[in-house]
């Protein structure tokens, strides 16, 4: 008896021991003028572990754009000073990381009727039950299929939602494939609950749901979404130990078999773009590419959720030359994004991945769409920094309903080009 109480006060403060805190870490902006500058950052970053979050490492900082990274407290006056003595201005996004982390909770607390709410983040295990559930709920509109299981052995579970029993025209969306994005998987929910609550409803969805299938993989990286919750906010990669090194994960944005590892990824790995010991080596990776190999013939469209940035980008990531479809692609982006501006006049900027956010190899986007699937699209969900990876819940709403305009203007365009 001792001994098990004995064992389990290790195993919490074991629990709070792991569990990452970023107290008096802030993030900064920078705007890199010229390549003297952008060899600055660079060397910054070679000095001391920075946490870059947009662009994603150190490798794609070019001249005139902004750079936010998070720096850890007890070096922020070694980058303070660096900074100043090169002339370099910088902006403080976040005076204390951690503070961000706790703000972000500010939705509503539940209620006592145990609803499951849509503008709350919610965890993997009330994620996962939530796919049963509404599964059962609306047996004629949304099935639950298991594509696979992560490293740890969680099952992946893609939600079918639509009318049609076997898929003729397909749509496949997938959120959270950085596992600190959290408001990617939140629009994944969104979506799911606005296509069954206004189904026969809304006359767009009515007619997208009786003619179109919409697969809805909610979380891709689950082990990476749980260690944001459990240890490490601020995780980006997948848990996989592939390497005799300390360091864990691959980015399995740089692990689909495109052009793979090649520009903006890392074969080292303790990077943040680590593109994994061989394309598709991760399990996540594999199980996504598996099923849409499977059902190529009916998938017309692919949309991934990211964030942050405020953009839709279409293909190329690993190459600046333009894609054969380019100019269609334009004009859908154009119209998805003046649709979803309708809304709120939220700005987003949209065009070919490499030269509108950075050129990255290993993609899904990119690899679904040398796939064949013409329809390739890439959100870069809100904001633009003043909260990054931190956006507080009581923006989840409104960041989700005018993404759904982009994503029905999408659709619809796809239902007529396919019908
Ligand atoms: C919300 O629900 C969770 C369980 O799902 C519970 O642990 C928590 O205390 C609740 N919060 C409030 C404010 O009621
Ligand atoms: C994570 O990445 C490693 C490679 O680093 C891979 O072998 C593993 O299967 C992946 N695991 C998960 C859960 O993605
Ligand atoms: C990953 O595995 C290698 C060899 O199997 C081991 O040496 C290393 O310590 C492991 N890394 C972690 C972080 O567990
Ligand atoms: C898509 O949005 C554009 C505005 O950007 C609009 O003109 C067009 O009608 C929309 N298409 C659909 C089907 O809603
Ligand atoms: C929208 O964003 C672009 C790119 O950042 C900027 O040039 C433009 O001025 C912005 N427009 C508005 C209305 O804020
Ligand atoms: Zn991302």
């Amino acid at each position: 008896m001792k001994y098990m109480i004995l064992q389990g006060l290790v195993a919490a403060a074991l629990a709070v021991a792991f569990t990452r805190h970023f107290d008096g870490d802030k993030a900064f902006r920078v705007k890199p003028q010229d390549e003297g500058q952008v060899e600055l950052v660079k060397y910054l970053s070679s000095m001391v572990q920075l946490d870059f979050w947009r662009p994603d490492s150190a490798h794609t900082i070019v001249p005139q754009t902004d750079v936010d990274f998070r720096v850890e407290a007890d070096q922020i006056k070694t980058i303070q000073t660096l900074l100043e003595q090169n002339g370099m201005q910088y902006e403080i996004l976040f005076q204390n990381v951690q503070e961000g982390i706790e703000k972000q909770f500010d939705g509503k607390p539940n209620s006592s009727n145990r609803r499951y709410s849509y503008s709350k983040y919610n965890k993997w295990e009330k994620i996962v039950a939530w796919t049963a559930n509404i599964a059962a709920k609306y047996p004629k509109l949304v099935s639950r299929i298991q594509i696979g299981t992560t490293t740890e052995e969680r099952p992946m579970y893609l939600l079918k939602v639509g009318k049609q029993r076997s898929a003729k025209n397909a749509i496949f969306i997938d959120c959270g494939i950085h596992a600190r994005e959290w408001i990617s998987p939140a629009f994944c929910q969104w979506f799911v609950k606005e296509a069954t609550k206004t189904y026969g409803k809304d006359k767009l969805m009515t007619k997208l749901l009786n003619s179109l299938t919409f697969y809805i993989l909610p979380v891709l990286n689950i082990d990476g979404y749980v260690w944001t919750w459990t240890a490490d906010r601020m995780w980006r990669k997948n848990r996989s130990n592939s390497s005799n090194t300390n360091c864990i994960g691959t980015d399995l944005n740089r692990n689909f078999d495109v052009q793979w590892c090649s520009i903006g990824s890392s074969n080292k790995a303790c990077s943040e773009v680590y593109c994994g010991p061989a394309a598709e080596s991760e399990k996540e990776t594999k199980a996504v590419a598996n099923f849409i190999r499977n059902n190529i013939q009916s998938i017309k469209a692919y949309l991934s959720f990211h964030s942050y940035s405020q953009m839709l980008l279409y293909p190329y990531s690993y190459t600046y030359e333009l894609a054969p479809t380019h100019e269609e692609l334009n004009d859908v982006a154009k119209a998805a994004v003046g649709a979803l501006s309708s809304l709120y006049r939220t700005n987003y900027t949209y065009g070919p991945a490499a030269s509108t956010i950075y050129p990255t190899s290993g993609s899904s986007a990119d690899w679904a769409y040398d796939k064949g699937i013409k329809y390739s699209f890439t959100f870069e969900l809100r904001d633009r920094g003043k909260y990054g990876f931190l956006l507080p819940e009581y923006l989840i709403k409104s960041t989700c309903k005018e993404t759904m305009l982009a994503v029905k203007n999408i659709s619809s365009y796809i239902l007529r080009y396919v019908s």
